[in-house]
């Protein structure tokens, strides 16, 4: 396009990719159309979120929990020199975030409640409907990072009620990075003016007027400026595929296998650190063994793709496209790679 449109592929199609691939993302999450708008990833969306909410009065609490996604808690904490008062509820186990707890902590000072739909660490599903109920009882806003979920875990973002949602495309969604994306209900809009805005956030952009932003009456009012168009183009097949097979499915695929992980690895004697529960876990089954990170260097040099997160283990996460006897070839790597102890090159590289 560049190279044959050049200019013209703006008004061809590019000015629109921020939505037409929005909306790709908001029929896997149940986003009606025009709801979803892309942004290159998740720091940049929640960052936005806290950009329209004013922190200097007396409702100026953000709710969140220990196992949120490091970005979010950044974010929020910068808030503190804006009034806020960020509330961290721990997390007991390392695994789950207590929701009775999560749920007291929720009050009439309350204007933001942030949470992971699933733990990047862990893989714990939270349950959204119940802490965006106790939200919006005492009228404070939710956020949810989807990024864990969307494509694996079946949601319905309109259905559960959320405010914002937030998520991107290098895992379930298989679009790669630079394909980050934004929801904002519908009904809020007109209450909320984006102080991380820019020109694509005015209601006529190409008016390039002077003074204060007019903001746009659609979701482009979230929007800043020109957008990773190439990177776009790279997730929608990401998103085509997704939809094509249907997140239901995906899920009943993922269970079975996650499932069938999880067997394996006690098999084999390793622990698991992530819910055993079905429906308290995600896509993701993480496996504690010792020397994980340098185990984990060693499994992603024998092509065997998996990554380590400190304080929890080894990621391991079959999608629409693993086979059940990749299952059992990961987990019998595992043991071969401790029992010859081919972690330790790895070691030694860490030392230094
Ligand atoms: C829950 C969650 N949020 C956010 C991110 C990434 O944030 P960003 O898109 O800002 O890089 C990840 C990626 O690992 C994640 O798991």
């Amino acid at each position: 396009m560049w190279s044959t449109r050049g200019i013209r592929a703006w008004e061809e199609g590019w000015w629109m990719m921020a939505t037409s691939v929005g909306d790709m993302i908001g029929k896997i999450i149940g986003a009606g159309e025009g709801e979803v708008v892309m942004h290159p990833n998740v720091s940049v969306c929640q960052s936005i979120i806290a950009s329209c909410l004013n922190f200097k009065g007396e409702r100026n609490k953000i709710v969140t929990e220990s196992l949120n996604f490091p970005s979010n808690l950044y974010i929020y904490h910068s808030l503190e020199r804006e009034g806020a008062r960020v509330i961290t509820v721990p997390s007991e186990d390392g695994i789950t975030v207590p929701l009775e707890k999560l749920l007291d902590a929720i009050d009439e000072q309350t204007l933001l409640v942030s949470v992971s739909h699933v733990i990047f660490r862990s893989s714990f599903i939270q349950d959204l409907h119940a802490i965006t109920r106790r939200a919006h009882e005492v009228g404070a806003l939710v956020v949810a990072d989807i990024y864990q979920s969307a494509g694996t875990v079946p949601l319905n973002i309109r259905e559960i009620g959320l405010d914002f949602a937030t998520g991107g495309s290098v895992k379930w969604l298989c679009g790669g990075p630079g394909a980050g994306y934004l929801y904002v209900k519908r009904e809020l809009w007109s209450k909320l003016e984006p102080r991380l805005t820019g020109w694509l956030a005015h209601e006529d952009p190409f008016a390039f007027e002077m003074g204060p932003n007019k903001y746009a009456d659609n979701i482009y009012r979230f929007l800043n400026g020109t957008p990773c168009v190439p990177a776009m183009y790279a997730a929608k097949s990401g998103y085509e595929i997704v939809n094509e097979i249907g997140v239901e499915k995906i899920r009943a695929k993922s269970i079975k296998q996650t499932s069938r992980l999880i067997e394996v690895v006690e098999e084999s004697g390793f622990k698991i650190n992530c819910p055993r529960k079905v429906e308290e876990r995600g896509g993701t089954v993480v496996i504690d063994v010792p020397h994980g990170q340098q185990v984990t260097t060693e499994l992603l040099r024998r092509d065997f793709l998996c990554d380590f997160r400190p304080g929890a283990g080894i990621r391991v996460a079959p999608h629409f496209y693993t086979k059940d006897e990749e299952l059992e070839l990961i987990v019998r790597e595992i043991k071969t790679i401790l029992e010859t102890k081919a972690y330790e090159q790895h070691s030694a590289a860490l030392a230094h």
